[in-house]
């Protein structure tokens, strides 16, 4: 699979909500070729701080050679991404690791939490198009902490054509409560393909409900990562029988059920 070292350029900056930002880059080498859930890593800074580029999923990639991330500011590297400025040229390095495994007969059901959230927005565009906008059995379920955390993205799913549910933990934007919640409320057909990116805690949950209900689910998950590309081994995660995948080369997206939960 092809990887490009691309001097990509910033053509537009969003700041969805004062911690949560969207950046939109020319990469054409990149967009030619990803796919969702595939990752980037980004040198934010042209000095030496911070050394290490970070990885950012891969949010939306078009045909015009775009692509973007979204992304919370959590220390220095996401706090001078967010103060880039149209114009200005970014290095990144991709696609990474493996993505999503698409089958358009199947109906499909899409879970984000928080920044998780970030993947799931190219994934239900591609699978829609697959299906050539025959997405009617299909379910997005968003949540977040807080409206902040949903709301700026709702939007932008709803207009892929798929039916968007939306919860907040603290009842400020959609359902109060957590996705678990209306995934267990809603009837899904017995060969639906979960997807499912969040917090660790929120993918155990959906783990366990979609093998009580014997349905299939893949899950895009997170890790320290220094390099990205198999070298530094800092990235692994255990699998069970005392086995190890490197999250960035066997993953991110892996099928829920080979992974160990509740590390
Ligand atoms: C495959 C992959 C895809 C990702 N996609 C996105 C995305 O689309 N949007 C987004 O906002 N973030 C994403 N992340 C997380 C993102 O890489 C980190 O938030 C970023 O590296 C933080 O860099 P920083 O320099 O701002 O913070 P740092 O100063 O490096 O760290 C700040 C804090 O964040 C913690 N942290 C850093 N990286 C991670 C991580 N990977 N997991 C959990 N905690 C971490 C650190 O321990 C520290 O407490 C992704 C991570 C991976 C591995
Ligand atoms: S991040 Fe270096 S091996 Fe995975």
């Amino acid at each position: 699979m092809p990887q490009y070292q691309e001097k990509t350029i910033v053509t537009r900056v969003e700041q969805l909500s004062c911690e949560n930002v969207r950046i939109t880059l020319k990469a054409p080498e990149i967009a030619s070729c990803c796919k969702p859930g595939q990752f980037v890593m980004i040198r934010t800074s042209v000095g030496k701080d911070p050394l290490l580029r970070r990885p950012f999923s891969i949010h939306q990639a078009d045909a015009s050679g775009h692509i973007q991330i979204y992304f919370k500011i959590v220390g220095r590297g996401t706090e001078i991404l967010a103060h880039v400025r149209v114009n200005e040229e970014i290095s990144v390095f991709g696609p990474l690791g493996r993505g999503f495994t698409i089958d358009e007969n199947l109906p499909t059901c899409i879970i984000g939490g928080g920044l998780g959230i970030a993947p799931l927005l190219f994934l239900a565009k591609e699978i829609c198009r697959r299906k050539k906008k025959n997405c009617g059995p299909d379910l997005i379920i968003l949540g977040g902490r807080t409206l902040d955390e949903v709301e700026p993205l709702v939007n932008d799913f709803r207009e892929v054509g798929i039916r968007t549910l939306a919860t907040t933990d603290d009842g400020s934007y959609g359902e109060k409560g957590f996705v678990t919640d209306v995934l267990k409320s809603v009837e899904l057909a017995p060969n639906t393909q979960v997807y499912a990116c969040g917090p660790e805690p929120m993918m155990a949950a959906i783990n366990d409900f979609c093998l009580a209900e014997g349905l299939r689910c893949q899950v895009s998950v997170e890790s320290v990562m220094a390099c990205g590309m198999g070298a530094c081994l800092g990235c692994n995660r255990p699998v069970g029988d005392g086995k190890y995948v490197h999250v960035c080369m066997d993953g991110p997206v892996f099928e829920a059920k080979e992974l160990k939960w509740n590390l």
